[in-house]
């Protein structure tokens, strides 16, 4: 028989926020483990079908739970704080960015598989796609205010870079594969996600 209450997310929420001594070596455990079980961290998100869904944010941490859509990608963008990123369901494909004069080059990839933690130094700057037929699923952990920290986003056809917004992240998705069939996203933003929950009277800075 299935053991009952594997995951808790206001557990993992507070966990993360109360993580001790070396936070990134901390946070990294949690998530591990968090993914380690995916069905039981499914259940939680059953019908949760946004891309992204704002879990907890606060001036050190912000939690998102991210869905990917088949043939995804979504621009390069920095985070400018350290951040984790845990995959639970499908595969995302990472590609990193160097800066050089006005352009962008390639430094590399990832292929995060269910169960494998990505680390991101605050410099990076990544692009993050769904290569596959299926929707994939994802915690995302920033440690620091991802919501309210000024950072950048890079337009994929011009390289021009400008300040990170939703809308311009959303808007400037494309397909992976441009043979395959794609579904463009709606646009989550996190700001009326914080607005939402604040209105709502769940503070959604006190996770
Ligand atoms: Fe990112």
């Amino acid at each position: 028989m299935r053991p009952m209450s594997r995951f808790c997310l206001d557990r993992f929420l507070a966990d993360c926020a109360q993580a001790p001594g070396s936070r990134l070596r901390a946070v990294r455990r949690l998530l591990k483990t968090a993914i380690a079980d995916p069905d039981a961290i499914e259940a939680c998100f059953a019908g949760e079908e946004a891309e992204e869904k704002l879990l907890c944010r606060a001036p050190n941490l912000t939690i998102v739970h991210v869905r990917l859509s088949p043939n995804v990608r979504f621009p390069p963008h920095d985070h400018a704080m350290l951040s984790l990123i845990g995959s639970y369901r499908g595969h995302e494909l990472h590609r990193f960015f160097r800066r050089e004069s006005r352009v962008l080059r390639s430094s590399g990839e990832a292929y995060l598989r269910e169960g494998d933690v990505l680390v991101l130094p605050p410099n990076a700057i990544h692009s993050v796609a769904n290569p596959s037929r299926i929707r994939t699923a994802a915690i995302h952990i920033y440690l620091g205010d991802l919501v309210g920290t000024p950072r950048s986003i890079w337009n994929p056809d011009t390289s021009a870079r400008v300040p990170y917004s939703d809308f311009d992240y959303f808007r400037w998705c494309r397909p992976e594969d441009p043979d395959r069939p794609f579904e463009r996203p709606a646009l989550c933003d996190a700001h009326a996600q914080v607005n939402s929950a604040q209105s709502a009277g769940t503070n959604g800075e006190d996770a």
